[in-house]
């Protein structure tokens, strides 16, 4: 009691920071039964689902991959009595990308989305209904999302930023109680240019000429080409035809024997983005690893037994610590959750980005919540107080069996 009148002596002149502070040491009910609506009352963490989009400038000839980034955000209400809750109810989450309102002038995609994808889309508008800014959707999966964004990595002031901060707030009855930054990441630096360059076409004409030669393919005449309409490609959701190998497989399992003398890294960053934008940027590229450390090779990620976007390198296959799980069985790590029911990612970061990062901009959002940055592992980030009991690194079932038994609740 006294340690709250002092603190919100020295405080008074910040009224949210005081209810922090009050429902921070008000533990068991003290507060009433009246959550408190005020900054702080709840955390969100917002997060891309890939860590890097990539997307093609240019739709006028060929479309491998449309701009479409998906921006996600979980919601914690720190303050609903029983400890930390994961809400998807009663609560408004806006985003945007400050700096970036529109794409149009960016790329010809809305020009050419019609004969792609059969879209008759609104300018500035992405293939599932979202644009540069909006509410976001909650989603089956507890958390919200905005999905098929069609952010470019060219900003207003016409600067190329592959690591862009999006903005998110959340608003119940009308109050902001909580908002964060998170990079909205996103390249078209596809280098094909590096080996398909022939004097007189472009790049692309490049590769449906060789397409064309190799596969008995009429591809050139038929501009704009979408990949995707034959190579099955669970990125867009789109089924291919049968008999022909998916998109990735395809790529991977031709291009194997073609990379020269490139190692590492760079056998990779000749298609992914790349040289100039260093997609993997996360604690593992800082402690020496590469793409080949969790994708083992070219050949590999080309497997056609493999299901492209679903077969994926898994956090388990080289950590373990005794009493933590990691993902759930089926589950990518993007959806998978970990501490009762929080994302994964919510405390380590994207795929390529898990915290620390070596990209400042990834930092961003750890180090407001806790004043550093890495893992989320301050407590009080979502908790009131510091629990008494140990920190369970599993996904909740035995965890909040627990937590019902102490508190006699549920
Ligand atoms: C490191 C060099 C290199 C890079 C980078 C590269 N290619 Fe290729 N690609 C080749 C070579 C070599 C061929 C074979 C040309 C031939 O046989 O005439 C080829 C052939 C192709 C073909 C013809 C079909 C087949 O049988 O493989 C397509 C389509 C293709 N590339 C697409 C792409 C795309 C799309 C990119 C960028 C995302 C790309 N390539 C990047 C070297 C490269
Ligand atoms: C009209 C259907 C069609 C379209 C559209 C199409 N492809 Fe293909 N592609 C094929 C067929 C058929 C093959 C040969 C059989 C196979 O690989 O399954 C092939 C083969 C390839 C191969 C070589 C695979 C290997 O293992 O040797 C690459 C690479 C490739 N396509 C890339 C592309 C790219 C990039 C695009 C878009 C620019 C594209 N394809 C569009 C039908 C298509
Ligand atoms: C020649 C170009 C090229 C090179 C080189 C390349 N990729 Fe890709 N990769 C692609 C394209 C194009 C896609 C998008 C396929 C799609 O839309 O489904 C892709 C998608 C992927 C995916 C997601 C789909 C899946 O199969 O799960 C992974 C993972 C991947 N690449 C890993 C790698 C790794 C690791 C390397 C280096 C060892 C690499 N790639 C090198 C062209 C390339
Ligand atoms: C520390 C391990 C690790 C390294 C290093 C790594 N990846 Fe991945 N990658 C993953 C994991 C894990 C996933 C699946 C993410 C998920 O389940 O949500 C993934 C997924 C992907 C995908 C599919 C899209 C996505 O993000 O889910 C692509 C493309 C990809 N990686 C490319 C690369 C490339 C290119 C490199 C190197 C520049 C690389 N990865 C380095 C672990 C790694
Ligand atoms: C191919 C093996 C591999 C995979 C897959 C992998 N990691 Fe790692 N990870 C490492 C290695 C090696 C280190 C460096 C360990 C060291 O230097 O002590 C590391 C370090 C880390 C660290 C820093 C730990 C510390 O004490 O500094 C974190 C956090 C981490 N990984 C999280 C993840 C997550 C989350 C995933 C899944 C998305 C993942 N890792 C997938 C191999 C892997
Ligand atoms: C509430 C935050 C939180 C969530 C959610 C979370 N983790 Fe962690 N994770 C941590 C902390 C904190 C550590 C540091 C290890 C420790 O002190 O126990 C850690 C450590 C790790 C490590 C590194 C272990 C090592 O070798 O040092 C991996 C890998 C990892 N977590 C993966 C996951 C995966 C996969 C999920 C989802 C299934 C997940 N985490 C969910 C907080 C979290
Ligand atoms: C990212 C948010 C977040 C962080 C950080 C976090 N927790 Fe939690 N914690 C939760 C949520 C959500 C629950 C589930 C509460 C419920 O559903 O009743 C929970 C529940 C718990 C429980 C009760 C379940 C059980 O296992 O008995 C304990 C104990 C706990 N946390 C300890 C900790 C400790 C210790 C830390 C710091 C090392 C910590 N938590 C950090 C979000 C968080």
């Amino acid at each position: 009691m006294r340690r709250r009148t002092f603190l919100g002596a020295v405080l008074a002149f910040d009224v949210a920071i005081y209810a922090i502070l009050i429902s921070g040491c008000g533990g068991g009910g003290s507060s009433g039964s009246t959550p408190p609506v005020t900054k702080g009352s709840m955390v969100v963490f917002g997060y891309n689902d890939l860590g890097m989009h990539c997307m093609n400038q240019d739709f006028a000839e060929l479309c491998i991959l449309p701009p479409a980034n998906t921006l996600r955000a979980q919601v914690i209400d720190r303050t609903s009595g029983e400890g930390p809750v994961i809400t998807t109810s009663g609560i408004v989450v806006n985003y945007s990308i400050p700096g970036n309102t529109g794409s149009n002038t960016k790329t010809n995609f809305w020009q050419y989305a019609g004969a792609l994808f059969g879209a008759n889309l609104p300018t500035n508008i992405g293939l599932f209904g979202f644009g540069l800014s909006g509410t976001m959707q909650a989603t089956a999966n507890n958390d919200f999302w905005a999905h098929g964004v069609p952010l470019t990595p060219l900003t207003d002031a016409t600067a190329i930023d592959p690591f862009q901060l999006g903005h998110i707030s959340v608003t119940k009855a009308g109050i902001e109680v909580a908002s964060t930054d998170a990079v909205v990441p996103v390249s078209w630096e596809i280098k094909c240019d590096n080996c398909h360059t022939t004097a007189g076409i472009s790049v692309a004409t490049d590769i449906l000429r060789k397409h064309d030669t190799k596969h008995g393919t009429t591809l050139e005449s038929q501009k704009p080409v979408l990949c995707a309409g034959c190579h099955a490609d669970p990125a867009l959701g789109a089924a291919g035809h049968v008999g022909v190998s998916t998109m990735s497989s395809a790529m991977h399992s031709s291009h194997a024997t073609r990379m020269g003398g490139l190692t590492g890294i760079d056998i990779c960053y000749s298609c992914h983005p790349g040289p100039q934008t260093q997609c993997l940027r996360d604690v593992h590229k800082s402690k020496g690893l590469t793409c080949l450390n969790c994708h083992v090779s070219m050949a590999a990620v080309g497997d056609p037994s493999r299901t492209p976007w679903k077969d994926e390198p898994k956090c388990g296959t080289c950590h373990a610590v005794a009493g933590h799980e990691y993902e759930q069985t089926g589950v990518l790590y993007r959806d998978s959750v970990g501490h009762n029911g929080v994302k994964c990612i919510a405390c380590h970061g994207s795929p390529h980005a898990i915290g620390p990062s070596m990209n400042a901009r990834d930092n961003v959002q750890a180090i407001a919540l806790q004043g550093k940055a890495g893992t989320i592992s301050k407590c009080t980030v979502c908790h009131t107080s510091t629990p008494g009991d140990a920190f369970n690194h599993t996904s909740g079932s035995a965890g909040l069996k627990r937590l019902s038994a102490s508190k006699g609740i549920r």
